[in-house]
């Protein structure tokens, strides 16, 4: 057993390949909640996947294991550091597309097999989770709303490796529904930003849109229905004008603002009975769709009135890159959590392993 060192100065080399970003980063963690990242690469495959629409897994595999090597020497030269002053690797293990996982799972196992230097197989979800640790030196216990193109989940935060997930996604995850949004309304991919663009110069009170399952007793989400209300207004309405696109990504906005309210609403009422009344009361938003100015300033709103500190990691950090992978993986290693060589590549890999999955839920909720 390895001792705990929380104040232990490690070196790691974070990679990333879960999605469509090939990604490689070096972080320094001098103790807990201080870190400084001195490299951070992010090669997007935007371009490769725009034609479809959405990410192909194939087409991303491919795309990994071409840039992958580069990448990280790139990311190892500008970060100043040799193999020697590395404490450990750090990969994605999942969850994500297993193709592209694998690329990037056995690329760190055999740097880490070549250098004899401890392995980290990180979920990638725990690394959008503990990110805010690296950019605001926030440490567990905090609530979570983890927003991105796979994932829509509210979760307490205990500590490393202690999740307990209060809501998800009973359909599609909040990004998809942007990403599908955009698409029925002839917008290019990647839809949140996108959409976000439009609606901020449309109507948000023209068309009436539902606000799927706010005033639920368990925080989870569904966006299927509203997605469905979307395309019968589009095709009530079409042709479509720039105003009535302006105005139906408003309508959808506010919609989803609404939504995120209050699910996050039912949420802090739950961590605070899970934690106890003087729990120190703070929201942390990670995933792609963070970057949502609006969905911003709904949870302002929200955190003012609530009486929580708001804490958004810049948006560069919140969408996927390979410091936050090596953040996670210096938060492990320094509290001995490290895997063998056997550790595998996992499509679906819920940070609460017990809660019962949500019904309809897709596999990466
Ligand atoms: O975290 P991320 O980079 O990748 C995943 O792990 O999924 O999130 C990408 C998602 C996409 O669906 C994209 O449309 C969405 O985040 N997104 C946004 C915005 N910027 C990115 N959604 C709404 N508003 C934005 N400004
Ligand atoms: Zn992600």
């Amino acid at each position: 057993m390895i001792a705990i060192d929380n104040n232990r100065k490690v070196r790691i080399l974070g990679i990333e390949t879960s999605c469509d970003e090939t990604a490689a980063g070096v972080v320094l963690r001098r103790r807990a909640g201080q870190g400084e990242i001195l490299s951070n690469l992010v090669r997007t495959q935007l371009d490769d996947h725009a034609a479809f629409g959405g990410v192909v897994p194939e087409i991303a595999a491919r795309a990994h294991v071409e840039v992958l090597d580069v990448l990280i020497k790139q990311a190892m030269e500008e970060a100043g550091v040799s193999w020697n002053d590395l404490d450990g690797v750090a990969a994605t293990a999942g969850p994500g597309l297993l193709g592209g996982v694998l690329v990037g799972l056995m690329t760190g196992k055999a740097i880490a097999a070549a250098r004899n230097l401890p392995l980290i197989a990180v979920n990638h979800l725990e690394a959008h989770a503990l990110t805010v640790g690296l950019t605001d030196g926030i440490e567990p216990p905090y609530l979570l709303l983890l927003v991105s193109g796979g994932h829509t989940q509210l979760l307490i935060v205990r500590d490393v490796g202690a999740f307990e997930r209060l809501g998800t996604t009973l359909d599609d995850a909040l990004g998809e529904a942007f990403d599908k949004t955009a698409k029925l309304l002839g917008l290019p991919y990647p839809g949140g930003p996108e959409v976000e663009k439009h609606a901020r110069v449309g109507d948000e009170a023209r068309f009436d849109l539902p606000r799927p399952m706010v005033g639920r007793i368990d925080p989870h989400f569904s966006f299927a229905g509203l997605k469905t209300a979307l395309r019968r207004r589009a095709e009530e309405t079409a042709p479509l004008s720039g105003k009535d696109i302006a105005d139906l990504c408003a309508s959808f906005q506010r919609a989803v603002c609404d939504v995120i309210i209050d699910r996050t609403s039912t949420a802090m009422a739950l961590y605070e009975t899970a934690l106890g009344e003087g729990v120190e009361r703070r929201l942390v938003v990670a995933g792609g769709v963070a970057a949502n100015q609006a969905i911003g300033a709904s949870l302002e709103q929200l955190c003012r009135t609530r009486g929580y500190a708001l804490h958004v990691p810049p948006a560069a950090l919140c969408t996927d890159n390979g410091a936050m992978i090596a953040w996670a993986g210096a938060e492990r290693l320094v509290r001995g959590l490290v895997d063998d060589f056997t550790v595998p590549a996992r499509a679906r890999w819920p940070l609460d392993i017990k809660a019962a999955p949500a019904i309809g839920a897709g596999v990466k909720a």
